[in-house]
């Protein structure tokens, strides 16, 4: 139980950001060619968590997809496929990171993702759930997942540079953050770090600015909305600026709401002022005490996550639904006795357990033309035709 708080507790932290110089723009020629070589500088320390581009077949549907959608589309009211835990797509023993004190689990059991975040746009997904952590090592932010480090020398920064230059060539599309800090204290300090990157002058084009709603497609395509699951809280008092809007778990109360207690759908309430409510389904714990087998899990994560979508075709059509259909964290570590990998609970295991996404998938496809909010998803690429299903393509 002691070890269950704990990684609940684990799970539910901060995100943070760091300051990148977005070139100017240079009329010289020259100066030109220096701007280039210092965004591939950048996109080259980014490419352990962004990947390359390897481009977007115009005739794949999924490639701009918002194109087609009426800039009037209340966000809230779209379909968003994201990527759970996007930055550990190529988390390995070997490029990783440790800054846990004691032996990692196998890699497997810790990626969520077999794509970088530059494929997975042209896939499609336009929500990336990313936890970050400070690195002292390097006085950067980077990106983790529960216990490690998903890469050691990319830092906030070079990935949000190359999400930048990814909407430069898609100004059609809107890409959502979630964005927490996880593993370590949220120190003043990497709290200003956080703060400098997302209001920086260069960034402040690419990222919506208004605070506390999410508006229109119109007012979001060709830049990113911040989720912001974190809270400033030990800022200088003058860095008053905030976008985005707050789904701050910060309140551990909450955050085990959140997580790891029924209610399984938590409402965080993110503008009283306005009404706006977040229904949230995040549930990684199991209500099955011990250790119960792989189709007792997946049932048990399908029939809560089902409850969230099919609340999400039906209520509150101005209110935000976000469906975690992801692995949860508790599955992952009582499966180190169990071998179940994400990627098993995604997939099941080849032939008598299916595992979430192939349950998803139909269960999606009946219900097409519904609205049913983000759906974050672990191996989204593996099932193919399922992010054109929660898309409704
Ligand atoms: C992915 O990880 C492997 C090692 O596991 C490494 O060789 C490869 O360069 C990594 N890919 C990227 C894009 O960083
Ligand atoms: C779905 O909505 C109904 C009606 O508001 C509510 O009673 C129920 O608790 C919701 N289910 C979930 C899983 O949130
Ligand atoms: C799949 O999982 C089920 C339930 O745990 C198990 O009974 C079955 O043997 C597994 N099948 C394979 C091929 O691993």
């Amino acid at each position: 139980m002691l070890l269950h708080l704990n990684l609940c507790a684990l799970f539910l932290a901060l995100s943070p950001l760091a300051s990148i110089a977005a070139p100017p723009s240079y009329d010289h020629p020259s100066q030109t060619v220096l701007s280039q070589a210092a965004s591939s500088d950048i996109l080259l320390r980014g490419l352990p968590i962004l990947g390359p581009d390897n481009g977007c077949s115009k005739t794949l549907k999924t490639c701009d997809w918002m194109a087609k959608i009426p800039d009037n589309t209340p966000l809230v009211r779209m379909n968003l496929p994201g990527a759970h835990d996007t930055a550990t797509w190529n988390y390995s023993d070997t490029t990783s990171y440790t800054r846990y004190p004691g032996p990692l689990p196998p890699a497997d059991l810790l990626r969520c993702q077999e794509r970088p975040l530059l494929q997975s746009l042209n896939d499609g997904i336009r929500v990336f759930d990313l936890r970050s952590i400070y690195d002292p090592s390097s006085d950067t932010i980077g990106f983790y997942h529960s216990l490690a480090l998903s890469a050691a020398t990319t830092t906030m920064t070079d990935v949000f540079f190359g999400l930048y230059q990814w909407l430069n060539e898609h100004p059609t599309e809107a890409v959502l953050l979630s964005i927490n800090h996880e593993g370590g204290r949220f120190s003043a300090k990497i709290q200003e770090m956080m703060y400098d990157i997302i209001n920086s002058d260069a960034e402040k084009k690419y990222w919506v600015q208004t605070s506390g709603s999410l508006g229109t497609l119109g007012q979001a395509r060709g830049k990113l909305t911040l989720l912001q699951r974190f809270t400033f809280d030990l800022l200088p008092t003058y860095k008053t600026k905030r976008i985005g809007i707050q789904l701050d778990l910060s309140d551990r109360s909450k955050a085990f709401e959140w997580a790891c207690n029924p209610p399984k759908v938590f409402e965080l309430v993110y503008n009283a002022d306005k009404g706006l409510t977040a229904f949230i389904q995040s549930y990684y714990a199991s209500s099955h005490p011990l250790t119960p087998t792989p189709p007792q899990y997946i049932e048990e994560k399908f029939g809560v996550t089902t409850a969230n979508l099919g609340n999400a075709t039906l209520f509150n059509p101005d209110q935000l639904y976000i469906s975690f259909a992801s692995a949860p964290a508790m599955i992952v570590l009582r499966w180190l006795r169990v071998d179940m990998s994400p990627r098993m609970f995604a997939l099941g295991n080849g032939t008598d357990t299916p595992g979430m996404n192939q349950k998803l998938l139909p269960w999606l496809k009946a219900r097409k033309g519904s609205r049913f909010g983000v759906i974050m998803l672990d191996f989204y690429d593996a099932v193919p035709g399922l992010v054109e299903a929660v898309i409704g393509l």
